[in-house]
């Protein structure tokens, strides 16, 4: 007897099922209306890359976390962990011929060997929004107002979501403003952004291996509590702009957000359910060194993240485990073998006018054909008998009010 293998996909990687692709879909289509409806073109990459390309500084988490290997010509490639850097790389090779500013979209499956928590996975879609070769802080704003577009597409309000945006560049004129010198700012950076994930002692220690003093290290908390961002203009900038296009209501100020990619520059920003529930919905922030870093002509970036598995695992929360689910469609069915041809016409008929048919395969007693067009959720439902075929019509009924029309065969 064969060996037997077991049924689970791999750790941490997902299977979608039917009714997972109903709630995938629900997510991809807000994804995809949303950029386009912000002018985002859409692109694309193989999820195998470089690994040189992806291989990242130290302390950066993401860095540890990719899977890679050596194909037989030993090259070590890696699967992404991320579309940026690929998108860097895109960039960067046609560089001289792109029409920037560029817009970009795509909807990108990336690889990730987490611990596996809520909300996080070894396997995930990530929908990204990017715009590069462009200073301005419309930029933020455009990709932030698109991202609060496809939450607000899928059902949810400002109410159960917030974005906390905060800028590197305010913090490391905090921070140089407190005696702490620009070269020691990345570490400090990296060590701030896992506040909340561990102890500040720990964080502490962690400030004092990277070279800051005991009064640094408490100048560094102290800022930590720096509620206004009057003196950050490009902050005050963003949160005018999403008045004038409407999503004020759902940005907060807050000095905390740091992001633990080292890439960022300028503003960062991460998006989070009202109640405090869940992981990051979506992050991003402002990358203007990521091109030169790999070999490219220097070119702001700004650019946003937004992943699958916690706005599905929110929206199941929120709107309820049935909430992808919609009738659709007509069942088509027959009692009895000679009823076939008549029923294969009638499916014909309806696809031609554009209907989503689901015929069934084998005649079927009504009580079966009906309990399956249910279960199936089909807007409609034909099913035709012997009689109907005598007397040249039959019968469509509407599922939801039961309601039925006659129509000729
Ligand atoms: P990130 O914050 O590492 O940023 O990921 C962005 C989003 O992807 C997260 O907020 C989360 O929704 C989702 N995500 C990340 N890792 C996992 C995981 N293991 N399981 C489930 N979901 C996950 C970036 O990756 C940046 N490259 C985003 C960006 C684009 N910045 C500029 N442009």
């Amino acid at each position: 007897m064969a060996e037997k293998i077991s049924f689970e996909a791999p750790r941490g990687m997902r299977d979608f099922y039917p009714e997972d692709m109903l709630w995938r879909n629900k997510v991809f289509d807000a994804f995809r209306a949303s950029a386009d409806l912000y002018g985002f073109d859409p692109y694309d990459a193989s999820v195998v890359e470089n690994y040189d390309l992806l291989a990242r500084k130290a302390g950066e988490e993401v860095g540890e976390q990719i899977y890679h290997f050596l194909d037989k010509s030993e090259r070590r490639l890696a699967l992404r962990a991320e579309m940026t850097p690929t998108l860097a790389r895109m960039v960067a090779q046609r560089q001289k011929e792109l029409p920037f500013p560029l817009k970009w979209t795509t909807i990108a499956q990336c690889f990730r060997y987490e611990r596996m928590t809520k909300g996080r996975k070894r396997e995930h879609y990530q929908w990204n929004l990017d715009i590069i070769g462009e200073d301005s802080v419309l930029a933020e704003a455009e990709v932030i107002g698109a991202a609060c577009d496809a939450l607000r597409r899928m059902g949810l309000t400002s109410a159960d979501f917030k974005v906390r945006v905060s800028s590197r560049k305010f913090l490391g004129e905090l921070l140089a403003g407190s005696g702490i010198p620009a070269e020691k700012h990345a570490q400090v950076f990296l060590a701030l952004d896992k506040r909340g994930k561990m102890p500040d002692a720990e964080i502490a220690a962690l400030l004092r291996s990277g070279g800051l003093s005991d009064k640094e290290v408490d100048a560094t908390f102290a800022i930590m509590d720096t509620k206004s961002f009057e003196a950050c203009p490009e902050l005050v900038e963003l949160f005018a702009l999403a008045e004038k296009s409407g999503f004020a209501d759902c940005l907060v100020f807050d000095i905390s957000v740091i992001r633990g990619l080292s890439y960022y520059t300028g503003i960062v920003f991460e998006c989070f359910d009202a109640k405090g529930e869940f992981r990051a919905i979506f992050g991003g922030g402002r990358y203007d060194n990521l091109l030169t870093t790999i070999g490219g002509e220097p070119t702001s970036a700004v650019g946003l993240g937004f992943g699958d598995v916690v706005v599905t695992e929110l929206l199941k929360a929120r709107l309820g485990e049935s909430a992808a689910k919609g009738r659709k469609g007509v069942a088509v069915g027959y009692m009895f073998p000679s009823e076939r041809d008549a029923a294969v016409l009638v499916a014909a008929k309806l696809r031609a006018a554009g209907e989503r048919v689901e015929l069934a395969l084998k005649a079927q007693k009504p009580k079966k054909f009906f309990s399956r067009a249910d279960a199936c959720s089909a807007a409609k439902a034909v099913f035709i008998g012997p009689d109907d075929v005598e007397k040249g019509s039959a019968r469509i009924k509407d599922l939801e009010t039961r309601n039925e029309t006659d129509f000729p065969l």
